[in-house]
């Protein structure tokens, strides 16, 4: 038995708080009858209805997945490419939590919560994502001070919370540099070094918030721990 609120913030039709203004003005009916008792709990057999729309009651599942390259992160494709969620074995519902490029590697979480997705989502949430980058050329002093002064991409700035070169192939003139950001836009990293004149070779997403890939290899996956889950919404609580 699951509160009625959560339940409806978890199917991702709306926040937690806009789903208790909705109970107790009364447009949400359960099993046929208006419910208004903010308390009230029901279970996966209870018929849900918020303002005309039925809604779906599911146990909640959370994996990360090393996701591999040329796979794209969305529940489908209409150009018939494998997506990230093709390499978890449920029967729920479920989709990524933000976006890695089709040729980003790295780690990506899925559930079929949508409020907890919604929240990792947010501008504000600040959670610190930490990626590998292989670039084309030595990355140098001058231009790791640049990024870490901000960098305006698409007329926003983005200010990495670290970068780091942890490795150096003079020979062949590239270098693999490791960078958090807590910004979640599109491209960021790639553009990030564009800006600077850097292609970025290789992209791998290594930590999210409080997540470490590991010894996940590419494809693989497992569930997240509750102990895992609730440190990330403590993450976006601070
Ligand atoms: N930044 C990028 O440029 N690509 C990703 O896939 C993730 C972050």
């Amino acid at each position: 038995m699951e509160r009625l609120q959560k339940v409806i913030a978890a199917s991702g039709y709306c926040s937690r708080r806009k789903a208790e203004e909705l109970i107790t003005q009364g447009k949400v009916i359960v099993n046929g009858e208006v419910v208004k008792e903010l308390g009230t709990k029901v279970n996966s057999s209870d018929i849900i209805v918020v303002e005309g729309h039925s809604i779906s009651y599911e146990e909640k599942e959370y994996y990360m997945l090393n996701k591999p390259r040329e796979v794209i992160s969305s529940a489908s494709d209409d150009k018939g490419r494998r997506t990230v969620v093709e390499y978890i074995d449920t029967d729920k519902r479920i989709y990524p939590i933000g976006r890695l490029d089709y040729d980003t590697t790295g780690l990506i979480l899925l559930t079929n919560d949508g409020d907890f997705a919604n929240k990792m989502m947010k501008p504000s949430s600040n959670i610190i994502k930490t990626y590998l980058a292989k670039l084309d050329s030595i990355l140098t002093k001058e231009d790791i001070d640049k990024l870490l002064g901000g960098i305006v991409i698409d007329k926003v700035k983005c200010t990495p919370n670290k970068v780091k070169i942890k490795e150096i192939d003079k020979k062949n003139n590239k270098c693999l540099v490791e960078i958090s950001i807590h910004e979640g836009r599109n491209h960021e990293v790639r553009k990030i070094f564009e800006k600077l004149g850097y292609d970025c070779l290789k992209l791998t997403r290594i930590s999210y918030g409080n997540l470490r890939l590991g010894t996940l290899r590419f494809g693989e996956y497992r569930p997240l721990s509750k102990q895992e889950i609730n440190d990330l919404l403590m993450l976006i609580k601070k």
